[in-house]
């Protein structure tokens, strides 16, 4: 008797948590990534791809031309490199203010492998805090194919900037 007592209160429980697992379900369906619409549901702004947020020396336009030339990263590497040598990199961007208020706060690095299935391949995040640290990096890479490199910074008041540049592998 206290057995099948027992066994009673294992079935409940399961339907209790079956029944749990349901009530959390989404009810509608969630939607697919590709229809997600360019517009708000208010008609609002467009909603950009995140790429097109991201501001390059060639494309930059209105207000922004006037920060390319001290937002845009500056990269020094060599043309070409033999393959899987280590050769060094030096990013920097400015002159720009620094200070708590304005500073470059981030620089990203990354490539893009010529043949690729997937790119980017990412290289590395430096994080800079105003005042103290200057946005000059040194980084030593190794490449087996010919890449592009791009560096992007991020400043607090006009946003992300990218620079990129074609390395040779010989
Ligand atoms: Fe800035």
């Amino acid at each position: 008797m206290k057995y099948l007592g027992g066994a009673a209160a294992l079935a409940i429980a399961g339907g209790v948590g079956y029944g749990a697992y349901n009530f959390y379900a989404p009810k509608e369906e969630l939607p697919i990534i590709s229809e997600i619409p360019k517009e708000t549901p208010k008609g609002g702004e467009m909603m950009k791809p995140f790429g097109e947020l991201i501001y390059t020396p060639d494309s930059a336009e209105g207000e922004a031309l006037g920060k390319v030339e001290s937002h845009s990263p500056k990269i020094e590497a060599p043309d070409s490199v033999g393959a899987e040598k280590t050769f060094e990199v030096r990013i920097t961007v400015g002159p720009h203010p620094n200070t708590v208020e304005h500073s470059i706060r981030q620089i990203d690095v990354f490539i893009a492998e010529d043949g690729r299935a997937f790119n980017p391949i990412f290289l590395t995040t430096v994080k800079l805090t105003p005042v103290y640290s200057e946005p000059d990096i040194k980084l030593n890479l190794k490449l087996k194919e010919n890449s592009t490199l791009y560096a992007i910074e991020y400043c607090n008041l006009h946003g992300l900037w990218e620079s990129r540049k074609k390395i040779e592998v010989t």
